[in-house]
């Protein structure tokens, strides 16, 4: 850690002269933990509520309830007590078509097709499927159905086939909204086919919702709709909501084949969404906001809809991929829009260090004030380089750890309210009242500077309420390991009581910042006919963060020829592009324990060359030689 030592030094001489910021953080954290309730329900008075809740916390541990008796809605407080001419959305598409929507114009928008789902009947609680690209009208979706009080489930517009059926079955969603298509680097995806195919599948939708992204002849049928022919203009009501009702569902990948529905409630989660961008991004009136995640997984969620939007901040959004149609698009879209916040990914800032510094410094970006960074460990030289090269030395970076089930950062800097002096590859602080704790393995705290668990001591709002129809999966994942609200991430303190992310202790992946489970990869290998078994690991990647490697066994009389290809297209074809394995290889036995369970720790450790530890539990020996030599072969084939 001696970079963060020499970099604090700097870093109080240059920007953050203020000394004291440590101790003011601790003694507004000391504060805040003494009286987590009435610190809570000031923030939440920020927002507009129908009526005030009678109870802040209802713990009945390990569920909670934000906000008792109170009624709020989502869509209310975003547009309707701000409908002005200010620029909601910038969105610039990858053909660098732009579109500019005002708060009063994506009211109006918002309003419009609200009243189209309800013409349709669905209501108060039912569940709507949103796949779409990022377009406005993935917003616009969102909060039509937040209006009406209909639980939005948004399925990344990256997943496939069998992704869809996993995720709109389990939700029982009664509508799906989505495109003809979207474009990705020049390529037309067309998501309504894809939908079509899924739907074959989906007992429980009754209406498809088609909005033209890309002016596809459609020819519909039964229960299709065009957007444009329900949406009926005109006010819509906005429903009163119970606070604790669930505003959406996001699937997220963990350590089982399925991914778990994490439900979030409506006023906890607009509470946290509200005052963490408050205090992470301290977002002014002339700002230009921009967060490059994909509306599609939790950050887009949060941080270029609710959270931004309840601060009446002016939101760009790009439909493309970083690098498309040319590698320096981004820096293109920052000076000419003026962006002031810059919120982006450790992959998409290891892309660019690659590409080389020159794509940027070309480009004059002033307007900056603030950087950060989210999804995974950003090693701190990449840090170092986002401040130098991006940031000019001058500017502070934010970065925020957090999951699709804690709702909003719940460790970073927090400018809005006091930033303390910046660690590259450190989150900072928990935000107020987040009693965040490392433990070992027999529920001990650990020593500073020692590689523990993260927990949650205390409830928070914007916690996940539940996994969807699953309480006793909710409580066994989360709240069995320990008395405490389990991360599944190992994290340490160091002697000044800053937090150190340092990756999964479990079978999640985090492939270019998207999270994939092992067991989902796996269950979508052995759904292709040649294959037996299948196991799935990562190795480091100097991009991506970690790459995703495959371990097949095929059943017998089927020929290796070809299968490699055909496993990839597979793939791409029923869970998603993102989730193609970088290798695959083809073996005649997994390691094993003598229980069966698949070794994937040894997998990691053959694959990122790591010394391989014990293997006295190995249900075969030789499976490991065989692994072994399989990755030499091909390293040797290279
Ligand atoms: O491992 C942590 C990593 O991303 C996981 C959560 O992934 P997801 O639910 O997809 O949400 C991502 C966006 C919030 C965490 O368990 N992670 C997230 N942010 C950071 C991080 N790892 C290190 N540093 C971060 N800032």
């Amino acid at each position: 850690m001696s970079i963060s030592k020499q970099y604090i030094e700097n870093s109080k001489k240059r920007f953050f002269s203020d000394p004291k910021s440590i101790d003011e953080i601790k003694r507004i954290r000391e504060e805040a933990a003494k009286d987590p309730e009435t610190f809570w329900s000031k923030e939440a008075s920020n927002l507009r509520w129908f009526k005030k809740w009678d109870k802040v916390l209802e713990w009945n541990k390990p569920f909670a309830k934000w906000f008792v008796g109170g009624k709020i809605n989502a869509s209310y407080n975003t547009l309707d007590v701000q409908i002005d001419n200010k620029k909601a959305y910038i969105w610039i598409g990858e053909d660098g078509s732009r579109r500019e929507i005002t708060y009063n114009e994506l009211y109006n928008e918002v309003n419009s097709l609200a009243n189209g789902l309800k013409d349709l009947g669905i209501k108060k609680g039912d569940r709507v499927s949103i796949y779409l690209p990022m377009i406005p009208e993935l917003p616009i979706a969102m909060l039509a159905c937040a209006r009406i009080g209909a639980i939005h489930s948004v399925i990344f517009s990256g997943f496939s086939v069998d992704a869809l059926i996993d995720r709109i079955n389990d939700a029982e969603s009664k509508a799906v909204i989505t495109a003809d298509g979207g474009y990705r680097r020049g390529k037309i995806i067309r998501l309504r086919d894809t939908l079509e195919k899924a739907l074959e599948k989906c007992r429980s939708v009754e209406h498809t919702i088609i909005h033209k992204r890309i002016g596809m002849n459609i020819d519909l049928k039964k229960n299709e709709y065009l957007w444009q022919d329900i949406a009926r203009k005109g006010f819509c009501e906005a429903e009163e909501m119970e606070s604790e009702s669930p505003l959406f569902i996001l699937y997220t990948s963990g350590t089982t084949g399925k991914p778990k529905g994490i439900v979030h409630d409506t006023g906890g989660y607009l509470t946290l969404a509200d005052a963490s961008t408050r205090w992470i991004f301290d977002i002014n009136d002339d700002d230009v906001y921009w967060c490059t995640a994909d509306i599609g997984w939790v950050t887009g969620h949060t941080y270029v809809v609710y959270g931004p939007l309840l601060q009446h901040a002016t939101i760009l959004m790009y439909e493309g991929a970083p690098d498309y149609p040319e590698p320096d698009v981004w820096w293109d879209i920052i000076e000419k829009n003026r962006v002031s916040i810059l919120y982006t990914t450790p992959t998409a800032l290891r892309m660019f260090m690659k590409l080389g510094d020159d794509l940027i410094t070309k480009h004059d970006l002033s307007s900056l004030r603030l950087l950060g960074s989210v999804g995974e460990p950003i090693n701190p030289d990449v840090w170092l380089w986002y401040e130098h090269v991006i940031g000019k030395d001058k500017i502070p970076i934010v970065d925020t750890w957090w999951q699709t089930e804690t709702g909003a950062a719940l460790l970073s800097p927090l400018p809005g309210i006091r930033l303390v002096p910046l660690k590259p590859g450190s989150s900072t602080y928990p935000l107020p009242t987040i009693d965040a704790a490392i433990l070992d393995e027999e529920g001990r705290e650990v020593k500073p500077n020692t590689k523990g668990y993260l927990v949650i001591r205390k409830p928070w709002p914007g916690m996940l309420l539940t996994i969807w129809k699953d309480d006793e999966k909710y409580k066994q994942v989360y709240w069995s390991k320990f008395e405490y609200y389990y991360t599944g991430d190992y994290a340490m303190i160091d002697e000044d009581g800053y937090f150190w992310i340092l990756g999964r202790a479990d079978d999640v992946l985090k492939v270019a910042g998207h999270r994939l489970g092992t067991m989902e990869i796996e269950s979508a290998l052995v759904s292709y006919n040649a294959v037996a078994e299948a196991a799935v690991s990562s190795k480091p990647h100097d991009i991506k963060g970690e790459s995703i490697v495959a371990f097949v066994v095929l059943k017998t009389g089927y020929s290796k020829d070809g299968v490699i290809d055909a496993l990839k297209e597979h793939i791409k074809n029923t869970v998603g592009a993102i989730a193609i394995p970088d290798e695959i290889f083809i073996v005649d036995k997994l390691p094993k324990t003598r229980s069966g369970k698949i070794m994937r720790r040894l997998l990691k450790a053959i694959v990122s060359e790591k010394q391989i530890g014990d293997v006295t539990t190995l249900e075969d020996e030789a499976s490991v030689s065989e692994i072994i030599n399989a990755y030499e072969e091909l390293k040797r084939a290279l």
